[in-house]
């Protein structure tokens, strides 16, 4: 591979520069992390599945009119993005009572929440990103009272839209991570979508059976995670059943007079 300039490395993803000014590669690892890095392992394929499933989300969002980072997949594992500056804010939409919420508040886990509720935590993994209000927002000027405004609107439509895709296909959107980026574009600025939008950042239960289809499976140790990840890419329509990431190595193929 040709040499690039590293921007950024995180926990699941790399940025490198772009082919052009103004844009990043967003790259997709395979490593796996919770609990702010405390539990750690690599996953065969996931980075594969999460830069498919993001596009796909990602792609819609842009035509509903949803300004978002994202340009186009460009191949396995990378996306051609924007460069924006991030917002220092996790921005956690809950539809169901669940994880820290249901901790916090000491409710059932699964229990329909009266509406959804936006949560803000801080980006900070040295502080494991605390939970803040829009007080402290914008007395530490993390982001405008205008631009939280546009983050809160721009999450519910991404919590309308992703509940309604989701519903259509059996599995419940139980909550979910976003974060925003501020875009220059001359001496214009505005807030969009950034990051991505997989089973790594979400919370997905089927439906009939409320099997988890998501990061918790990792989390919790309940079997295979690119299984899960691949049923929800499978159920979206992104890949077919015979089109199983294969990151690691030549596959063997069986000849005819093999019996
Ligand atoms: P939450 O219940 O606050 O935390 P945890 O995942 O530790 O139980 O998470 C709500 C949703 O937001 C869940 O789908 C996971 C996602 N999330 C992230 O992807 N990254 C984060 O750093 C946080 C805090 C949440």
């Amino acid at each position: 591979m040709k040499n690039r300039r590293r921007i950024y490395e995180g926990k699941a993803k790399i940025l490198y520069e772009g082919p052009e000014p103004g844009t990043l590669i967003q790259f997709f690892k395979d490593d796996a992390t919770a609990f702010n890095k405390k539990k750690q392992d690599v996953i065969d394929g996931k980075g594969v599945l999460n830069n498919r499933i993001s596009e796909f989300i990602f792609t819609h969002l842009n035509q509903i009119g949803l300004p978002t980072h994202f340009i186009k997949r460009v191949n396995m594992r990378e996306q051609l993005i924007k460069e924006v500056d991030i917002v220092p804010l996790e921005v956690i939409v809950r539809n169901i009572a669940a994880g820290t919420l249901a901790k916090r508040l000491g409710l059932e886990e699964g229990a329909v929440l009266p509406r959804s509720i936006i949560e803000f935590c801080y980006k900070e993994d040295a502080l494991d990103d605390p939970l803040v209000s829009e007080e402290h927002i914008t007395a530490f000027g993390w982001a405008s009272p205008q631009e939280i405004d546009d983050i809160m609107a721009m999450a519910i439509r991404v919590n309308d839209f992703l509940t309604g895709l989701f519903a259509g296909v059996g599995i419940q959107l139980v909550d979910f991570k976003i974060e925003f980026g501020r875009l220059f574009e001359g001496d214009q600025m505005r807030i969009v979508l950034a990051d991505e939008i997989s089973p790594d950042s979400c919370r997905l239960w089927d439906v009939k059976t409320q099997q988890k289809l998501d990061k918790d499976v990792f989390r919790r140790d309940l079997g295979s995670l690119t299984e899960a990840y691949q049923e929800v890419a499978r159920r979206l329509g992104i890949m077919n059943e015979n089109e199983a990431p294969r990151p690691s190595g030549p596959v063997l193929v069986k000849s005819d007079n093999d019996d």
